[in-house]
């Protein structure tokens, strides 16, 4: 005789359906919302992703009941629901915070001060990868690159940037998000909730005064790297103090080879400068 996975106590990650249905009146609500943005989409399906942003701004994350409504309404099964759910890590499998405080120790930022901030977090804030305060405010968690290594390193809650952080800077911002106090992203709109960051990825309107105009521009980095690109000369190095401005214009400064700044200046051999290893595929000998 076989035992079930739930016989013998194993989770196996999968939600176990049936489950509970939503009240009346939200399943109402979300029905004509869920309505609003498969009318977007030519064929049903490619409405999952909003969708289940939409039931993740319900209840802070995306529950069973929520993946089922998902699959009713897009004449999906729970397991094509359950596997795009499980894929991606914007939805949040169990409940959370309502600030998710991301902290980027992707290769850049861990190097420039990612690592200590998220070790500093955990201790200031007594929890671990993925877990949520006492008083139900914050999650923190990893992430990888959000693509603003010019800024590095970075925060991001509810994924609006912080940029530039130092330790003390994200324990300053936790502990305001703690305090209801009110915390300006260096980009962006003003901060919202988790569900309500929710609803604006499902694609309904995002109502934070100056959030549509709100926009930014690549980093200083990335700009003395298009300079580079364009052929033009440009400032040996970038510095971008914390909380200050770039310098944008500094005069042209053409390093001698014995001049590095750091070990990341230093020239790397390439196909051009070591031609013992060309790039590409190296042919046999006779071929
Ligand atoms: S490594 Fe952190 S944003 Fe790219």
């Amino acid at each position: 005789m076989t035992t079930s996975s739930s016989e013998r106590g194993v989770s196996l990650g999968m939600p176990e359906l049936p489950a509970p249905a939503y009240p009346d009146d939200v399943r109402a609500r979300l029905e004509r919302d869920a309505r609003e943005v498969i009318a977007r989409y030519p064929d049903s399906r490619s409405a999952l992703l909003p969708l289940l942003h939409l039931v993740q701004s319900e209840e802070g994350h995306v529950t069973r009941t929520g993946m089922q409504f998902c699959a009713e309404v897009l004449g999906l099964t729970t397991a094509e629901v359950t596997a795009v759910a499980t894929f991606y890590t914007m939805y949040r499998r169990k409940p959370s915070g309502d600030y998710q405080v991301g902290v980027c120790t992707n290769t850049l930022c861990a190097v420039m001060g990612g690592d200590a901030i998220f070790s500093a977090l955990q201790e200031h804030l007594g929890v671990g990868n993925g877990e949520t305060t006492d008083d139900g405010k914050v999650t923190l968690e990893h992430i990888e690159c959000n693509a603003a290594c010019d800024f590095a390193p970075v925060v991001m809650v509810n994924w609006e940037f912080f940029d530039n952080q130092t330790v003390e800077s994200a324990k300053r911002l936790v502990d305001d998000l703690r305090a209801g106090a009110e915390v300006e992203p260096t980009r962006g709109a003003r901060l919202c909730t988790f569900k309500d960051t929710a609803r604006i990825l499902a694609g309904f309107p995002d109502e934070r005064p100056g959030a549509v105009e709100a926009t930014g521009s690549a980093g200083p980095a990335s700009l003395v790297g298009l300079r580079l690109a364009r052929g033009e000369a440009a400032p040996a190095r970038v510095v971008h103090p914390r909380g200050g401005e770039a310098p944008q214009d500094e005069p042209p400064h053409e390093p001698s080879p014995t001049e590095h700044l750091s070990s990341h200046d230093a020239p790397q051999d390439t196909s051009a400068s070591d031609p013992a290893h060309p790039a590409g595929p190296v042919a046999e000998e006779g071929e």
